[in-house]
């Protein structure tokens, strides 16, 4: 994790700047590999290990691995927190299901036909009318990296951030393999509650993630907090379309991928405009997918970013018929 990042991170329940103890560095200083972030007001701390910060409640903190950290560096049992909390269900299941399913993930989503042209089409489009070159970027729930690749190759210096580690450790590995880790950090911690500093970053992303968040309102308004103004942002989702039952019918005979979504994993128009008002962004919706995703396992890479591209541009020209969409989007600017 680079140096200059550590400033902008905060403790996820305080909100104070945190100090460093650093335990291994790159030869130069600029990249901390261990250490800890200690939150001195607060009495807590919370570790960097292997370049990745992990900055979550202590109720979602995994133990095992804290333990390893305390022994790998000789440090002292965490103090008690005056008032232990209990954990929610839903993150507590979205850490677990990641945390197993994390290569099934990559091979079932990240490499699906489907996404390589719905990403193409909805995020290629975002990048190509926002030069994000050496822009500070926040993205939430980045899972195993999938935007985040091509937004470091647009130039963008992001935060990563995910409630998995597994998934961010897969993403870490990825940036790594394809030459772009000077661009990218990556941190542990809830959508709901940024471990950040406020009004700091130049842009920010939640790309199909919202649907597994206990909160979108609240992870929305978290992104209003951290965003600088004039900064813009982008959000895809699945749509609450009528015809959704269509899809789950089809994904009932062909499965293409297991998903563990919200309760409400589906969103609308309204919703979309008001809590991104409510989180201070201007915004304008639109819809992507009127296919069936099975479609573009028949009809890879050109051709079937041609169909995608050029069936949205169609079919949400006509009236009345965007709310069959399968995806919406937003591109806001934080006001
Ligand atoms: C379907 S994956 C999407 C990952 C990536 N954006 C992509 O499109 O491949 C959803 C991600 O949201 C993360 N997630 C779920 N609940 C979260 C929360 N409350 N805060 C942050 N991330 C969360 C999961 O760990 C998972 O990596």
């Amino acid at each position: 994790m680079k140096r200059e990042t550590l400033e902008a991170l905060r403790a996820p329940l305080s909100g104070n700047p945190l100090e460093i103890e650093v335990f291994e560095q790159s030869e130069d200083g600029s990249r901390i590999e261990q250490a800890r972030l200690i939150d001195r007001e607060a009495g807590v701390w919370y570790r960097l290990e292997d370049g990745i910060a992990e900055l979550l409640p202590s109720e979602y903190q995994n133990v095992e691995r804290w333990a390893r950290f305390r022994e790998r560096f000789s440090l002292e049992e965490q103090v008690a927190e005056a008032e232990a909390r209990t954990p929610d269900a839903q993150p507590i299941e979205q850490i677990e299901f990641f945390g197993r399913h994390h290569d099934q993930y990559e091979e079932e989503v990240v490499k699906s036909p489907f996404y390589d042209v719905m990403d193409a089409v909805t995020l290629g489009h975002w990048l190509s009318g926002h030069p994000l070159r050496d822009k500070a970027l926040i993205e939430v729930g980045a899972g195993s990296g999938r935007q985040t690749l091509p937004l470091a190759r647009s130039g963008a210096r992001v935060l990563a951030t995910d409630l998995s580690e597994e998934m961010l450790r897969l993403a870490r590995r990825k940036l790594h393999a394809a030459g772009l880790l000077e661009r990218v950090d990556f941190a542990v911690c809830l959508a709901e509650r940024l471990p950040v500093a406020s009004d700091r970053f130049d842009a920010g992303l939640i790309f199909g993630s919202m649907h597994h968040f206990k909160d979108p309102a609240a992870s929305l308004r978290e992104m209003g907090r951290a965003l600088r103004s004039g900064a813009p942002f982008y959000l895809l989702e699945p749509h609450d379309s009528p015809v959704r039952p269509v899809f789950d019918w089809l994904m009932n005979r062909w499965t293409l991928w297991e998903e563990e979504a919200a309760d409400d994993p589906l969103f609308n128009r309204e919703q979309f405009e008001r809590w991104l008002g409510a989180a201070g962004f201007r915004s304008s919706v639109s819809y992507s997918t009127y296919l069936p995703p099975h479609l573009f396992y028949l009809f890879r890479g050109g051709l079937g970013r041609a169909l995608l591209g050029g069936s949205d541009a169609v079919l949400s020209r006509i009236p009345g018929l965007n709310k069959l969409a399968g995806v919406i989007t937003a591109e806001a600017v934080k006001i």
